[in-house]
């Protein structure tokens, strides 16, 4: 059987092999997918052991950086997310790393929320790992502008400059931002202390602008929350995590699984 899992640290609760063999019955593909719980001091042993038979694995948290580390070569996304989400085996003893935490963010957007991008005022809010994972991809949708807004403005500025020459990145304190902006992505860890950023209602234009939170849960996040009270239209990142599964699924087997009914069937379940 063709071996697939996803490395973690807890594991138990995660989505991915519900996703990815949702995604294989309705490709016809016959392939196992397992939680693979990682020690925390031993990633790569326990990865390369793996990978003896394994043929590609997701990562989570807290391994992404180590993932990063292991690749013996890199698409140019994970290169610059200097995170690494998915891994594939080549074959010759080597492993391929990808990042397809952006590509599964702007795909929610285009293709499930019908959210251009291209020409938009985009203001994503973090400047952590989450946010670095997805800059470029966003900035290769050619947004107007993408400002990066953190609570720690030096670590908003060292991005921006790091990814300034692929389009009009800047930085901005959350107190120093101009309004209103057209998309707006929640990229902080705030919503899982049940927190929100503290930026200000004017950066909203009621019934115009997008809030997107890359977080989700049963209930509206925080931010999502939020952005309601202000009639902004909202969307949790449930759809990035099944468009990320999408984009590795197609790494690995070459065909793209269509994600719409693996969306609503995680939703039904979230919600039940
Ligand atoms: P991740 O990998 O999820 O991005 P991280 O690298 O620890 O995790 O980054 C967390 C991000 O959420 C950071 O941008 C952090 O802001 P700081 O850089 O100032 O720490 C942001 N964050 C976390 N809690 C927050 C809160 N309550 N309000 C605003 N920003 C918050």
């Amino acid at each position: 059987m063709d071996r697939y899992g996803v490395f973690g640290n807890p594991i138990a609760h995660s989505k991915s092999p519900q996703i990815h063999r949702l995604f294989a019955e309705q490709t016809g593909q016959t392939l196992s997918y397992e939680p693979l719980l990682a020690p925390l001091d031993a990633f790569p042993r326990f990865a390369q052991a793996f990978f003896e038979e394994g043929l590609g694995a997701n990562v989570t948290v807290p391994f992404k950086e180590q993932a990063f580390r292991l690749a013996d070569q890199l698409t140019e996304r994970a290169r610059r997310a200097g995170a690494v989400n998915t891994l594939k085996n080549l074959g010759d003893g080597t492993l391929l790393g990808d990042n397809t935490d952006g590509i599964g963010l702007v795909r929610d957007l285009l293709d499930n929320a019908g959210v251009a991008l291209e020409g938009k005022r985009v203001l994503l809010l973090g400047a952590g790992g989450a946010v670095r994972g997805v800059l470029e991809p966003l900035l290769a949708q050619r947004p107007a502008a993408l400002v990066i807004a953190n609570r720690t403005l030096s670590k908003a500025e060292q991005l921006a400059g790091e990814f300034a020459e692929l389009g009009s990145a800047s930085a901005s304190a959350f107190d120093q931002l101009h309004g209103p902006f057209d998309v707006i992505i929640n990229g902080t860890s705030a919503s899982l202390g049940g927190e929100l950023p503290p930026i200000a209602d004017s950066l909203i234009c009621s019934g115009t602008t997008f809030c997107y939170d890359m977080m989700y849960s049963a209930e509206p996040t925080p931010f999502c929350r939020w952005a309601a009270s202000l009639d902004a239209q909202t969307r949790d990142g449930l759809g990035m995590l099944v468009e990320q599964a999408s984009a590795a699924f197609e790494l690995w087997r070459g065909v793209r699984p269509a994600s719409a009914p693996v969306l609503a069937q995680l939703r039904r379940q979230l919600a039940g």
